[in-house]
């Protein structure tokens, strides 16, 4: 059985005084359960106060992003080790937007995600496909070349055993449009199918999340489907209320 997440991706929103609020409110208000875990990025200048909220409690945090190097004259990049000084266990790796708004190539993403296993940090993989691609059909071909670029550098599916994957279809981020649960557990099921050809008990033990305009109104049907274990939620976790919606409706899975 896999414990579903929910998490939340808070892109570049939120300032001291928001971040104290939502989390202040997370914390208080959260029923926890043992079959569904929370976990927030906030951008990087929140990572302190994140730690400082929610070490002891239920709810863990992690980074939006790290650098594709170590350490050395990259002005403007934050590593790896640097974020897990403020007791991140997780990072997102090659979402969308920083493939599409800053030119992150699958090599890259590819490093990134062995750069977070390096420094003991749980990656997030994002794969997903723009319109045009599927309008194209082109989908499946897609986001298996971006799955393929991790399995190719970390030579097999070992280092998925650690690792959490998300499809979020680029049309469905935050425009509204969602996929439907049918459109999503296709994906979801091939991804894992793709790895289960290297590795069944990796495949079968992975978590793949879903992404794009997740809301309380359709998070219930997404998350009863077999292959869909929790969200990556944008504009919805920026809200305490709709956030934790979001999370009871995993629990009835
Ligand atoms: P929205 O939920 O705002 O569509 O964002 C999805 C996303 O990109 C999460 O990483």
């Amino acid at each position: 059985m896999r414990k579903l997440i929910i998490a939340g991706n808070w892109k570049m929103h939120g300032t001291r005084t928001s971040v104290q609020a939502l989390l202040t409110d997370l914390t208080k208000q959260l029923i926890v359960s043992d079959s569904v875990e929370m976990i927030v990025f906030p951008p990087f200048v929140f990572l302190e106060q994140a730690q400082r909220l929610l070490e002891g409690s239920a709810i863990k945090w992690g980074a939006q992003n790290i650098a594709a190097e170590q350490s050395g004259a990259f002005t403007g990049e934050i590593s790896a080790t640097m974020i897990s000084d403020f007791a991140c266990q997780y990072t997102l790796i090659g979402h969308s937007e920083r493939r599409s708004l800053y030119g992150e190539v699958d090599d890259m993403v590819a490093k990134k995600f062995m750069l977070a296993k390096q420094a003991r940090l749980t990656p997030v993989l994002c794969v997903g496909e723009t319109l045009i691609e599927r309008e194209k059909g082109l989908t499946q071909q897609v986001v298996s070349r971006q799955l393929g670029a991790i399995l190719q550098l970390a030579g097999g599916a070992e280092n998925l055993s650690q690792a959490i994957l998300a499809y979020e279809p680029v049309w469905a981020i935050g425009t509204g449009l969602t996929a439907t649960p049918e459109q999503a557990q296709e994906i979801h099921a091939m991804l894992r199918q793709q790895v289960a050809q290297l590795n069944p008990t990796i495949a079968q033990q992975l978590r793949i999340l879903y992404g794009g305009s997740v809301k309380v109104a359709n998070a219930k049907a997404l998350f009863s489907m077999p292959d869909i274990d929790g969200g990556l939620v944008g504009g919805a976790s920026l809200d305490a209320q709709e956030f934790l919606q979001i999370y009871y409706s995993a629990q009835a899975k």
